[in-house]
């Protein structure tokens, strides 16, 4: 049987891909939430919708086309409508942590670039004060133990995400940096701070990016708009 988190990332995908309208451009989330809703994108498609879904990593490039769901490059688009993505965890000011999954590099930038940047999740996820999930940071590996010195100057404790013995290698070739700042209470100084921090190249910290979060509510199989 399901479990209920798995079952409220469900509900949370679909209420999502009600928000899309034929002849979109759909940002194409990455991670076991953002799962769902492209696979019920790949359903649009299958009913004759007209969409072009932009991929925010290998990962999800892979399940779109495995779903014929036709892709482009993001170069060749000037913005996004509406995407669709998870978060390692949320507040009610709508800022987000992600980068659980490793994308976040490309998350951001689809993101950027979307009119309606719809986060999707479980209930797990919402939280008073952002950082129980350690903040993923993503360097470029020549500068990695720098950063992790500069992190330590902040009271940032950073490790280096590893995978099968090895550091995680994200789809533009660098490493991840997983960092704990104890609880974040101040997102906008941490986030500019990690800005001007020479080789982070992106961090996890998501502000005024998402414009709604429709969460999941298992109990009562219903869902949660936060905006
Ligand atoms: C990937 C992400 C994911 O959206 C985030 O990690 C949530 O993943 P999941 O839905 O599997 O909990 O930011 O980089």
């Amino acid at each position: 049987m399901m479990n209920h988190l798995e079952k409220e990332k469900q509900l949370a995908a679909k209420e999502a891909v009600k928000l899309i309208s034929n002849n979109q451009i759909v940002g194409l989330g990455t991670g076991s939430t953002a799962i769902y809703a492209v696979q019920e994108i790949g359903n649009l498609v299958k009913q004759g919708f007209n969409i072009k879904g932009v991929a925010t990593s290998n990962k999800t490039k892979e399940l779109a086309k495995s779903l014929n769901i036709p892709l482009m490059d993001i170069n060749d688009v000037n913005f996004i409508d509406i995407t669709i993505d998870g978060a390692d965890e949320f507040n009610s000011d709508l800022v987000l942590i992600k980068g659980g999954g490793g994308a976040l590099l490309k998350e951001k930038i689809v993101a950027s670039m979307t009119n309606v940047e719809v986060i999707i999740a479980d209930s797990s996820k919402k939280v008073d004060t952002l950082g129980s999930f350690p903040l993923p940071i993503e360097v470029v590996p020549f500068a990695a133990n720098y950063v992790i010195r500069e992190l330590f100057h902040m009271s940032g404790f950073g490790k280096i995400r590893i995978s099968n013995n090895q550091p995680f290698i994200t789809d533009a070739g660098n490493f991840i940096i997983d960092t704990d700042f104890g609880t974040i209470a101040d997102p906008v100084y941490i986030s500019e701070t990690l800005n001007n921090i020479v080789g982070i190249v992106a961090h996890g910290l998501f502000i005024k990016l998402a414009n709604k979060v429709i969460m999941g509510v298992g109990e009562s199989n219903t869902t949660v708009v936060y905006q």
